[in-house]
């Protein structure tokens, strides 16, 4: 559980972002052609959807494509929601079919980059060929409805294809983010109760080729019921294929039909898990059904980007995380958009790959993380001066808060002074974004996810479910169902219930702190529990902390985060040893990378400190705060270069903590 007495965010965060008092209005420009106009507009909207939110709702809803209408629109039993019962629908007809008839069909749907430089452009017609005769070889492998696919590819048209492809027949996917390590594959496979694999031999990134194919032998060698795999040939590198279970995908679909008839899926049938840390424990499977996901992704798509016809919409994302669900893949696809897709990493061949990319391919909505903007603003304004961003016309942000400086150079060195800024607040929990501005009617902030979503009821609260008053810091709950809302926590109802329902009274408790200020504008101060958020991403102290004690010399460990210039949050660890081992760098080292191998490059600890014993209060817990102000300096130890010993810093803090 959260330990909601200490919010982590500090009163000097809050203090620092008051000073934060300028207003951007989008331009007259900007505003004459945008899909709700001006703050009237928003308003007029947001009454709208307070005041009659099934109807609205309804309304949103009428813009999918259903097999069979829906009968309710809600039925709410906390924390419990079922969206639009009684409807049938395919999310592969709403994402690819659907815009077959008419003008989209030869629409680029997916304009590809790969990080060698190769290219490819799917029209819609291409999209639609492919998914089908994917979706017709994973019924030759005998996948069927419910069935549940672990999905672990590098960035390639394909990787948006077979989650298509599963959503097509009903068959659950499980997308494991390309920099996984083996360990994470395995345990997000066995949980999620996968019996197929899709991979890749490999996968691109800074020139080298990830051996995503090596990675899932390994994993698959604790994984039991998983019978099939199926590899798409990216790299061409050697892989070993297992005869009985491996086959590649170009002899899957070789001589398949380019038809299969999508299944109709009822509106709460599960359409993917996708696993993401929580505050103790293994990673959290976090369900998303069909009707009211698809609902969020592409209502919230539309409207934060202001969606046009023509735009080339970019969102940096990989598919691994929430952000590739639903604003790369869902709701772009959902809408008709053309969507950008880049394989690879933004500084190669050389750090201006991304403005060549903008300046390549015309991109005009740019959709990117804080972190990528903070690295940008290292490497020097003289990259993207090089190349013509006059495509652009809206830029967005996701994954942390934007700190002024950076949102101020987004602004002028990319958006030229013209592009408003949609920073945008959501989770993997939330589906979709849920505080974001309409960008040609909400004035923004530097620094603000500014107001919810028409639809949206978010709130800022004490622990009893009080309001706080303005510019208080507090928690951010929202205090109606939405229709992407997570259902529940995969194989953990019990779970789902205690992490989200039960800290604040009859509200859905995001665990991040927030305040709002006098204009109702919300600013996000971060998260109150035991997640990280390194480059946008999260982690938890507990999934580093249980890694590091699973190596042979360590005998205690405590994972906290320390503030860092680019990735916003570095992890510190402090670690005890066994008895007889060498604190010594060479261990340090070690521990760094097996921490790597362990969960993935993102987890690697920034720093490791070797202590006598870690700092706990009487009750016996681990002194966090005290460890905090420690990693970042602000309290010292003295000597740090052999081991620490922090127990007279514990004694002084004990009755603190
Ligand atoms: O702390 C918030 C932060 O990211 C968390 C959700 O992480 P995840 O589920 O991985 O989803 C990230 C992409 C949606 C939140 O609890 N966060 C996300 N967006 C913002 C943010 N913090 C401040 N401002 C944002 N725009």
């Amino acid at each position: 559980m959260p330990s909601p007495t200490h919010p982590k965010p500090e009163t000097q965060n809050i203090a620092s972002l008051l000073k934060e008092g300028r207003t951007f209005p989008p331009s007259p420009e900007f505003v004459a052609n945008a899909k709700v106009q001006g703050m009237e507009g928003y308003k007029a909207l947001y009454e709208e959807a307070k005041s009659n939110p099934d109807a609205f709702w309804a309304k949103q809803a009428g813009e999918l494509q259903w097999i069979k209408p829906f009968e309710k629109v809600l039925t709410w039993n906390e924390p419990h929601a079922r969206w639009f019962e009684g409807g049938t629908l395919n999310a592969s007809i709403n994402c690819v079919d659907r815009h077959l008839k008419g003008p989209n069909r030869n629409k680029a749907a997916i304009i590809w980059e790969g990080e060698p430089g190769d290219s490819r452009v799917l029209t819609y017609q291409m999209l639609h060929r492919e998914v089908c005769q994917f979706a017709n070889g994973l019924k030759l492998l005998g996948m069927k409805s419910g069935d549940r696919a672990t999905i672990y590819m590098p960035l390639i048209p394909e990787a948006v294809v077979a989650m298509l492809a599963c959503a097509r027949l009903g068959i659950v996917h499980s997308v494991v983010f390309g920099g996984f390590s083996a360990e994470a594959v395995a345990e997000r496979t066995k949980d999620a109760g996968a019996t197929l694999v899709i991979t890749a031999d490999g996968g691109y990134r800074r020139g080298k080729s990830i051996p995503l194919k090596a990675n899932v032998d390994d994993a698959l060698n604790r994984c039991p019921d998983v019978a099939k795999c199926v590899v798409y040939k990216r790299t061409g590198e050697p892989v070993q294929m297992k005869p009985s279970r491996d086959i590649w995908w170009h002899d899957l679909v070789q001589g398949v039909e380019a038809h299969c008839e999508p299944a109709a899926m009822e509106s709460e049938d599960p359409l993917f898990i996708l696993y993401t840390s929580g505050s103790t424990g293994k990673p959290k499977g976090i369900l998303h059904t069909t009707a009211g996901y698809l609902l969020g992704a592409s209502y919230s798509h539309r409207m934060v980007f202001d969606l046009r016809d023509d735009d080339v919409y970019w969102c940096t994302a990989d598919i691994g995380w929430i952000t590739g669900h639903s604003y790369v893949v869902y709701g772009p696809l959902c809408n008709g958009s053309t969507l950008m897709l880049y394989e690879g990493a933004p500084d190669f061949p050389a750090k201006d790959r991304f403005w060549e990319i903008i300046a390549k391919y015309g991109v005009s909505v740019f959709y990117t993380a804080p972190t990528a903007i903070r690295a940008f603003i290292k490497w020097g304004d003289e990259l993207p001066a090089k190349h013509d961003l006059s495509s652009l016309r809206l830029l967005g942000t996701v994954g942390e808060p934007i700190n002024p400086e950076a949102w101020i150079w987004f602004h002028e060195k990319i958006g030229k002074g013209r592009c408003p800024i949609v920073d945008t607040w959501w989770q993997t929990e939330t589906g979709a974004i849920m505080i974001a501005p309409l960008p040609g009617a909400v004035p923004t902030k530097p620094g603000s996810a500014t107001l919810p979503l028409p639809g949206i009821i978010a709130e800022v609260v004490d622990k009893k479910g009080n309001p706080v008053g303005d510019n208080e810091g507090g928690y951010l709950v929202i205090s109606r169902p939405w229709p992407s809302m997570l259902r529940t926590i995969f194989n953990d109802d019990a779970r789902y219930r205690s992490a989200y329902w039960e800290t604040v009274p009859n509200v859905y408790f995001t665990a991040d702190g927030a305040r709002r200020d006098q204009d109702g504008y919300l600013w996000i101060m971060g998260r109150v529990d035991d997640v990280l958020n390194v480059a946008g991403h999260r982690l938890s102290t507990m999934e580093v902390e249980s890694a590091l004690v699973n190596h042979p010399s360590v005998a205690e460990a405590a994972a906290v985060g320390r503030p860092d210039e680019i990735k916003g949050e570095g992890i510190v660890v402090f670690v005890t040893l066994k008895q007889g081992k060498i604190a010594d760098d060479k261990l340090k080292q070690a521990l760094r990378e097996h921490v790597s191998k362990e969960i993935g490059a993102l987890a690697r600890p920034d720093e490791v400190r070797f202590a006598e014993s870690l700092p706990k209060t009487r009750s016996g817990k681990i002194m966090r705060r005290l460890l905090r102000d420690i990693a970042s300096g602000n309290q010292t130890t003295g000597d740090t270069t052999t081991l620490e010993d922090l127990s007279v810093l514990a004694k002084l803090r004990d009755d603190e903590e």
